[in-house]
C-alpha cells in the first residue's frame, strides 16, 4: 500500500464552502482518505508541510503539448498566419521523437508549475508519442489527435482523409481511453470549424456520444477564422456547431473572444464548456474574451495555457494573473478577483472535464491530485493575515512549487522538504 500523510499545512481546499484551514491530509493510493489534525496515521512517506500551502492541483482545459519545441517561433504574427507560415509546416516536420520530446517538456513545465490535469490536443500525426510521454510521466489528461481534413491553406503533409483520420482517432481512442484507471483519456479534436468538413464533424458528433468522450476543438479566436466559417457556411462559429449537433456538455471550446448574443446562448443553454486562454489571446492579438459577461450568464469557465509559442509558457500562475489583469481597465477591479480565477483553475476545470466528483478540490474521496506551495519565502511579515489565494494568484511563480502529487503519486518535487521515507 503507498500511503503519503502531508503534515500541518495550511489546505485551500476548493470544496463547497471553499474552506481555507490548517491540518493533515492522508492519502491512501490514488484518494485522499482523510484529512484532520493531527491524524494520528503511520504513512509510508511523510510531508512535514509546516508552512506551506497545499492547493488543488490546476487543471489546464486547452494545451497543444506537441507545439512545445515551437516556442519562441512567430512570436508577431496574428493566428491565420501564424497557423499557415509557422505551426502548420513545423507540425508537418514533427516525428515520433520529436512529438514525444516536445511533449515529456511540456509535462515537466506543467508538473513544475502545480498542474495536474490536462485537456491535450495533438498533430494529425505520431500523437500514439504523446500518449506514451502522458502515461509515463504520470500527468491526467485527457488528449486526442488532431483532425484537419480540409482547407486550401493546410499544408498537404497535414491535410487528411476524412474517414482515416476518423478510423486514426477510434483506433487512438480504443487503445488509450481509460488506461491507467482512466488517468489517461481520450477526447475527440476537430482543430477548428476552418479545417474540418462537415462529414468528419457530425461524425465526431456521433462518436463522442457512442463513447461518452470529450469533443476539445477552438472557436471564435480571430476575425479572419470567423470570417471564413462565415462565407463558407453563412453562420457564425458557434451557431454552426450548434447546427451540426456538436454544442453540448461534451464541448470543450478554446478562446470563445468573438462570440454575439445568440452564440452565448447557445454555450450558456447548452452546457459547452469555454476554455479561456488570456495569454494566448494576447500574444497572437485575438483580443479579450468578455468572461465576466460569460460568468455572469452562468456560462461554464475555465483556463488553459494554450501551445507553448501561444504564450511562451505553459505555466498556470501566468494564466490566472492575465485573466484578472486584463478584464480590470475595461470592467473594474472586482471584476475578475483573485477567488474568481482561482476557481476556474481549479473546480471550474474538473467541471468542463466531467470530473467534478473526482478532482478540483481537496475533499476525502477524491482522486489524490495537489500541489504543495511555500509562498513563504519573501513573506516578511508572516503575521499578517493575508488571503492565501489572493497571493497565489497575483505574485506566485512555479518557483513557489514544491511538490506536484498526482493520483497519489509524487511526480514532481522542486526541492526536498522535510520528508521522512518508511517501509511499512
Ligand atoms: N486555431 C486552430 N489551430 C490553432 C492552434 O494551434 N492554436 C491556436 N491558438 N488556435 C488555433
Ligand atoms: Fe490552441
Amino acid at each position: 500500500m503507498n500511503s503519503i500523510l502531508i503534515k500541518n499545512a495550511e489546505i485551500i481546499t476548493m470544496n463547497a464552502k471553499e474552506e481555507i484551514f490548517h491540518g493533515d491530509i492522508y492519502i491512501i493510493d490514488d484518494r485522499i482518505a482523510e484529512i484532520g489534525h493531527q491524524l494520528p496515521y503511520v504513512a509510508s512517506k511523510v510531508i512535514d508541510a509546516s508552512g506551506r500551502t497545499v492547493i488543488p492541483g490546476f487543471i489546464q482545459t486547452h494545451i497543444h503539448l506537441c507545439q512545445t519545441l515551437f516556442r519562441g517561433q512567430a512570436d508577431d504574427l496574428e493566428l491565420m498566419d501564424w497557423l499557415k507560415q509557422k505551426i502548420w509546416p513545423l507540425e508537418a516536420s514533427h516525428d515520433e521523437e520529436s512529438i514525444y520530446y516536445s511533449a515529456l517538456l511540456g509535462i515537466g513545465e506543467l508538473l513544475q508549475s502545480g498542474t495536474t490535469t490536462v485537456v491535450d490536443m495533438e498533430t494529425v500525426h505520431h500523437t500514439e508519442s504523446a500518449f506514451k510521454a502522458i502515461a509515463e510521466s504520470g500527468i491526467r489528461a485527457l488528449a486526442g489527435k488532431v483532425m484537419m481534413d480540409k482547407g486550401l491553406e493546410v499544408p498537404v503533409l497535414l491535410r487528411e482523409n476524412t474517414k482515416e483520420s476518423i478510423q486514426q482517432s477510434v483506433d487512438l481512442l480504443e487503445k488509450w481511453h481509460n488506461h491507467d484507471s482512466g488517468r489517461v483519456q481520450y477526447a475527440f479534436c476537430p482543430r477548428f470549424v476552418v479545417s474540418c468538413t462537415e462529414e468528419l464533424l457530425t461524425n465526431v458528433r456521433d462518436l463522442s456520444k457512442k463513447y461518452d468522450v470529450k469533443v476539445h476543438t477552438h472557436a471564435s479566436e480571430n476575425a479572419t477564422e470567423i470570417m471564413i466559417v462565415e462565407r463558407e457556411h453563412g453562420m457564425r462559429n458557434v451557431v454552426y456547431l450548434d447546427h451540426l449537433g456538436l454544442a453540448n456538455e461534451r464541448l470543450i471550446l478554446a478562446h470563445c473572444i468573438w462570440l454575439d448574443d445568440e452564440e452565448k446562448r447557445i454555450i450558456k443553454e447548452r452546457g459547452v464548456k469555454v476554455s479561456h486562454c488570456p495569454g494566448s489571446n494576447l500574444k497572437l492579438a485575438s483580443g479579450i474574451a468578455e468572461i465576466p459577461s460569460l460568468l455572469d450568464s452562468h456560462a461554464h469557465v475555465s483556463l488553459g495555457a494554450d501551445g507553448a509559442p501561444c504564450n511562451n509558457n505553459l505555466d498556470m500562475f501566468n494564466e490566472m494573473r492575465l485573466a484578472a489583469l486584463i478584464q480590470k481597465p475595461a470592467n473594474g477591479p472586482t471584476a475578475m478577483n483573485a477567488r474568481t480565477v482561482f476557481r476556474m483553475a481549479t473546480i471550474g476545470g474538473a467541471k468542463a472535464v466531467g470530473m467534478e466528483q473526482e478532482i478540483g478540490s481537496i475533499v476525502a474521496g477524491k482522486k489524490a491530485d495537489l500541489a504543495i506551495l511555500n509562498l513563504n519565502d519573501f513573506h516578511v511579515y508572516p503575521s499578517f493575515d493575508l488571503d492565501p489565494i489572493s497571493r497565489i494568484v497575483y505574485s506566485a511563480t512555479r518557483a513557489d512549487v514544491e511538490t506536484t502529487i498526482v493520483n497519489g503519486k509524487i511526480v514532481m518535487e522542486n526541492r526536498r522538504m522535510n520528508t521522512i521515507d518508511k517501509e511499512i
